[in-house]
Protein backbone atom coordinates (compact mmCIF):
# COMPACT_ATOMS: atom_id res chain seq x y z
CA UNK A 1 0.00 0.00 0.00
CA UNK A 2 1.71 3.28 -1.03
CA UNK A 3 0.59 6.41 1.49
CA UNK A 4 1.94 9.22 -1.34
CA UNK A 5 -1.67 10.96 -2.20
CA UNK A 6 -2.53 11.27 1.35
CA UNK A 7 -2.52 14.40 2.71
CA UNK A 8 -0.17 14.89 5.37
CA UNK A 9 -1.68 14.01 8.85
CA UNK A 10 -5.60 13.53 7.68
CA UNK A 11 -7.92 12.60 9.76
CA UNK A 12 -10.05 9.67 8.48
CA UNK A 13 -13.18 8.39 10.37
CA UNK A 14 -16.20 6.28 9.69
CA UNK A 15 -19.38 6.15 11.89
CA UNK A 16 -21.03 2.44 12.34
CA UNK A 17 -24.35 2.69 14.08
CA UNK A 18 -28.41 1.77 13.33
CA UNK A 19 -30.52 4.25 11.87
CA UNK A 20 -31.67 6.76 14.38
CA UNK A 21 -28.19 5.61 16.72
CA UNK A 22 -26.93 9.28 16.08
CA UNK A 23 -23.76 9.25 13.30
CA UNK A 24 -25.51 12.74 11.57
CA UNK A 25 -25.70 13.84 14.54
CA UNK A 26 -22.31 13.28 16.02
CA UNK A 27 -20.48 12.96 13.17
CA UNK A 28 -21.15 16.94 12.68
CA UNK A 29 -19.42 17.46 15.86
CA UNK A 30 -16.28 15.72 15.57
CA UNK A 31 -15.98 17.23 11.95
CA UNK A 32 -15.98 20.79 13.58
CA UNK A 33 -14.11 19.41 16.75
CA UNK A 34 -11.43 18.02 14.27
CA UNK A 35 -11.68 20.32 11.29
CA UNK A 36 -12.70 17.93 8.72
CA UNK A 37 -15.34 17.19 6.64
CA UNK A 38 -18.47 15.24 7.10
CA UNK A 39 -19.91 12.88 4.24
CA UNK A 40 -23.13 11.74 4.69
CA UNK A 41 -23.99 9.09 2.15
CA UNK A 42 -27.81 9.19 2.70
CA UNK A 43 -27.81 13.19 3.01
CA UNK A 44 -25.74 12.87 -0.70
CA UNK A 45 -28.71 10.48 -1.74
CA UNK A 46 -32.03 12.37 -0.54
CA UNK A 47 -29.93 15.64 -2.41
CA UNK A 48 -30.44 13.51 -5.47
CA UNK A 49 -33.73 12.89 -4.91
CA UNK A 50 -34.51 16.40 -3.89
CA UNK A 51 -33.02 17.97 -7.00
CA UNK A 52 -34.67 14.81 -9.79
CA UNK A 53 -31.49 13.86 -10.81
CA UNK A 54 -30.81 10.75 -12.60
CA UNK A 55 -29.07 9.07 -9.58
CA UNK A 56 -32.09 10.39 -7.58
CA UNK A 57 -34.57 8.89 -9.78
CA UNK A 58 -32.47 5.48 -9.64
CA UNK A 59 -32.70 5.58 -5.73
CA UNK A 60 -36.27 6.84 -4.38
CA UNK A 61 -37.80 3.82 -4.31
CA UNK A 62 -35.04 1.54 -2.69
CA UNK A 63 -34.47 4.75 -0.13
CA UNK A 64 -38.25 5.09 0.78
CA UNK A 65 -38.44 1.21 1.24
CA UNK A 66 -35.26 1.09 3.22
CA UNK A 67 -33.46 -0.81 0.92
CA UNK A 68 -29.54 -0.90 0.32
CA UNK A 69 -28.61 1.47 -3.06
CA UNK A 70 -25.98 -0.82 -5.19
CA UNK A 71 -22.51 -0.63 -3.70
CA UNK A 72 -21.24 0.32 -7.51
CA UNK A 73 -23.60 3.60 -7.23
CA UNK A 74 -22.19 4.45 -3.71
CA UNK A 75 -18.73 4.41 -4.89
CA UNK A 76 -19.12 6.29 -7.49
CA UNK A 77 -20.88 9.14 -5.76
CA UNK A 78 -18.70 9.24 -2.60
CA UNK A 79 -15.13 8.76 -4.95
CA UNK A 80 -14.96 12.62 -5.18
CA UNK A 81 -16.11 14.43 -1.92
CA UNK A 82 -13.97 11.74 -0.07
CA UNK A 83 -10.96 12.62 -2.18
CA UNK A 84 -11.52 16.43 -1.84
CA UNK A 85 -11.68 15.92 1.92
CA UNK A 86 -8.52 14.17 2.50
CA UNK A 87 -6.97 17.12 1.00
CA UNK A 88 -8.21 19.23 3.32
CA UNK A 89 -7.71 17.40 6.80
CA UNK A 90 -10.08 14.50 6.37
CA UNK A 91 -13.29 13.34 6.82
CA UNK A 92 -15.64 11.60 9.11
CA UNK A 93 -17.65 9.13 6.78
CA UNK A 94 -21.65 8.93 7.86
CA UNK A 95 -23.75 5.99 6.39
CA UNK A 96 -20.72 4.23 4.70
CA UNK A 97 -19.83 1.80 4.13
CA UNK A 98 -23.00 -0.41 4.92
CA UNK A 99 -22.14 -4.19 4.22
CA UNK A 100 -18.63 -5.89 4.37
CA UNK A 101 -18.30 -5.97 0.93
CA UNK A 102 -18.46 -1.70 0.32
CA UNK A 103 -15.77 -1.95 3.12
CA UNK A 104 -13.53 -4.39 1.28
CA UNK A 105 -14.40 -2.38 -2.10
CA UNK A 106 -13.38 1.12 -0.23
CA UNK A 107 -10.35 -0.63 1.18
CA UNK A 108 -9.26 -2.04 -2.17
CA UNK A 109 -9.68 1.68 -3.70
CA UNK A 110 -8.88 4.05 -0.50
CA UNK A 111 -5.96 1.94 0.67
CA UNK A 112 -3.91 2.26 -2.41
CA UNK A 113 -4.40 6.05 -2.73
CA UNK A 114 -3.86 6.36 1.15
CA UNK A 115 -6.98 7.66 2.18
CA UNK A 116 -8.49 4.67 3.66
CA UNK A 117 -10.44 4.94 7.12
CA UNK A 118 -8.35 4.76 10.45
CA UNK A 119 -10.86 4.74 12.92
CA UNK A 120 -14.62 3.27 12.75
CA UNK A 121 -16.64 4.87 15.76
CA UNK A 122 -19.76 2.61 16.94
CA UNK A 123 -22.61 3.74 18.17
CA UNK A 124 -24.54 1.35 19.94
CA UNK A 125 -28.29 2.56 20.77
CA UNK A 126 -31.14 -0.51 21.93
CA UNK A 127 -33.61 -0.94 19.56
CA UNK A 128 -36.60 0.99 21.07
CA UNK A 129 -34.96 4.27 21.54
CA UNK A 130 -33.60 4.14 17.89
CA UNK A 131 -37.70 3.67 16.99
CA UNK A 132 -38.14 6.15 19.72
CA UNK A 133 -36.43 9.15 17.84
CA UNK A 134 -36.79 8.36 14.24
CA UNK A 135 -40.64 8.85 14.48
CA UNK A 136 -40.04 11.91 16.62
CA UNK A 137 -37.86 12.82 13.80
CA UNK A 138 -40.20 11.72 10.52
CA UNK A 139 -37.81 12.62 8.50
CA UNK A 140 -39.49 11.65 5.40
CA UNK A 141 -40.83 8.58 3.57
CA UNK A 142 -38.52 6.11 5.53
CA UNK A 143 -39.62 7.14 9.08
CA UNK A 144 -42.67 5.41 9.07
CA UNK A 145 -42.51 2.78 12.05
CA UNK A 146 -42.86 -0.17 9.16
CA UNK A 147 -39.80 1.31 7.31
CA UNK A 148 -37.78 2.26 10.57
CA UNK A 149 -37.83 -1.63 11.93
CA UNK A 150 -37.14 -2.56 8.16
CA UNK A 151 -34.04 -0.67 8.11
CA UNK A 152 -33.02 -1.76 11.44
CA UNK A 153 -33.10 -5.41 10.76
CA UNK A 154 -31.12 -4.79 7.70
CA UNK A 155 -28.43 -2.64 9.64
CA UNK A 156 -28.37 -6.17 11.80
CA UNK A 157 -28.05 -7.88 8.98
CA UNK A 158 -25.79 -6.55 6.54
CA UNK A 159 -23.87 -3.75 8.25
CA UNK A 160 -23.55 -5.01 12.07
CA UNK A 161 -20.74 -7.73 10.83
CA UNK A 162 -18.65 -4.24 10.05
CA UNK A 163 -17.51 -4.21 13.44
CA UNK A 164 -15.88 -7.59 13.65
CA UNK A 165 -14.22 -5.90 9.70
CA UNK A 166 -13.00 -3.31 11.45
CA UNK A 167 -12.20 -4.68 15.00
CA UNK A 168 -9.40 -7.07 13.13
CA UNK A 169 -8.52 -3.79 10.61
CA UNK A 170 -8.34 -0.70 12.13
CA UNK A 171 -8.76 0.82 15.81
CA UNK A 172 -12.69 0.68 16.86
CA UNK A 173 -14.52 2.49 19.57
CA UNK A 174 -16.90 1.28 20.86
CA UNK A 175 -19.46 4.03 22.34
CA UNK A 176 -22.64 3.83 24.47
CA UNK A 177 -24.92 6.20 22.45
CA UNK A 178 -27.83 6.03 24.77
CA UNK A 179 -27.26 9.26 26.48
CA UNK A 180 -27.80 13.20 25.88
CA UNK A 181 -25.89 14.45 23.03
CA UNK A 182 -23.18 16.10 24.43
CA UNK A 183 -22.10 13.03 26.93
CA UNK A 184 -21.97 10.80 23.95
CA UNK A 185 -19.79 13.49 21.92
CA UNK A 186 -17.69 13.92 24.54
CA UNK A 187 -16.35 10.10 24.96
CA UNK A 188 -16.08 9.92 21.71
CA UNK A 189 -13.83 12.78 21.10
CA UNK A 190 -11.87 11.86 24.01
CA UNK A 191 -11.17 8.37 22.40
CA UNK A 192 -10.35 9.74 19.32
CA UNK A 193 -8.29 11.90 20.26
CA UNK A 194 -6.61 9.11 22.55
CA UNK A 195 -6.40 6.76 19.36
CA UNK A 196 -5.17 9.53 16.86
CA UNK A 197 -2.11 9.41 19.26
CA UNK A 198 -1.40 5.50 19.36
CA UNK A 199 1.85 4.60 16.75
CA UNK A 200 -0.34 2.14 14.97
CA UNK A 201 -3.83 2.68 13.68
CA UNK A 202 -4.39 -1.11 13.23
CA UNK A 203 -4.97 -2.00 16.57
CA UNK A 204 -8.72 -2.63 17.51
CA UNK A 205 -9.28 -1.05 21.28
CA UNK A 206 -12.55 -1.66 22.43
CA UNK A 207 -13.67 0.82 25.33
CA UNK A 208 -16.72 0.04 26.72
CA UNK A 209 -18.78 3.38 28.03
CA UNK A 210 -20.18 3.46 30.86
CA UNK A 211 -23.88 2.71 31.11
P1 LIG B 1 -28.94 7.28 6.15
O1 LIG B 1 -29.32 8.68 5.90
O2 LIG B 1 -27.52 6.93 6.37
O3 LIG B 1 -29.88 6.80 7.33
P2 LIG B 1 -29.67 5.84 8.58
O4 LIG B 1 -28.42 5.06 8.68
O5 LIG B 1 -30.91 5.06 8.61
O6 LIG B 1 -29.44 6.84 9.71
P3 LIG B 1 -30.31 8.08 10.17
O7 LIG B 1 -29.87 9.29 9.41
O8 LIG B 1 -31.75 7.79 10.18
O9 LIG B 1 -29.83 8.12 11.68
P4 LIG B 1 -28.44 8.56 12.31
O10 LIG B 1 -27.79 7.39 12.94
O11 LIG B 1 -27.65 9.41 11.38
O12 LIG B 1 -29.01 9.44 13.48
P5 LIG B 1 -29.25 11.02 13.52
O13 LIG B 1 -28.04 11.72 13.99
O14 LIG B 1 -29.88 11.46 12.23
O15 LIG B 1 -29.43 6.34 4.96
C1 LIG B 1 -30.75 6.46 4.43
C2 LIG B 1 -30.91 5.46 3.29
O16 LIG B 1 -29.98 5.76 2.24
C3 LIG B 1 -30.64 3.99 3.63
O17 LIG B 1 -31.77 3.37 4.20
C4 LIG B 1 -30.29 3.43 2.26
O18 LIG B 1 -31.45 3.26 1.49
C5 LIG B 1 -29.50 4.55 1.62
N1 LIG B 1 -28.05 4.46 1.88
C6 LIG B 1 -27.30 5.35 2.58
N2 LIG B 1 -26.02 4.97 2.60
C7 LIG B 1 -25.96 3.81 1.89
C8 LIG B 1 -24.90 2.92 1.57
N3 LIG B 1 -23.63 3.14 1.98
N4 LIG B 1 -25.20 1.81 0.84
C9 LIG B 1 -26.44 1.57 0.41
N5 LIG B 1 -27.49 2.37 0.69
C10 LIG B 1 -27.25 3.48 1.43
O19 LIG B 1 -30.32 11.10 14.70
C11 LIG B 1 -31.65 10.62 14.54
C12 LIG B 1 -32.57 11.41 15.47
O20 LIG B 1 -32.23 11.13 16.81
C13 LIG B 1 -32.46 12.95 15.30
O21 LIG B 1 -33.73 13.52 15.44
C14 LIG B 1 -31.51 13.36 16.43
O22 LIG B 1 -31.73 14.68 16.85
C15 LIG B 1 -31.87 12.33 17.50
N6 LIG B 1 -30.73 12.01 18.37
C16 LIG B 1 -29.44 11.77 17.97
N7 LIG B 1 -28.67 11.47 19.05
C17 LIG B 1 -29.49 11.50 20.13
C18 LIG B 1 -29.28 11.28 21.53
N8 LIG B 1 -28.07 10.96 22.03
N9 LIG B 1 -30.34 11.40 22.35
C19 LIG B 1 -31.57 11.72 21.86
N10 LIG B 1 -31.84 11.97 20.55
C20 LIG B 1 -30.80 11.85 19.69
Amino acid sequence: MTMQSAAPRSKRILMVGAPGSGKGTQADSIAKQFGITHIASGDLLRRHIADGTAIGKTVEDIVNKGELVPDALIMDMLRKPVMAANETGGYVLDGFPRTVEQAEAAYRTAGTLGVGVQIAVHLEVPEEELIRRLLARARGADDTEDVIRHRIKVYEEKTRPLLEYYASRETLIQVNGARPISEVTWSIVVQLQRAFKKPSPRQATTERAVA
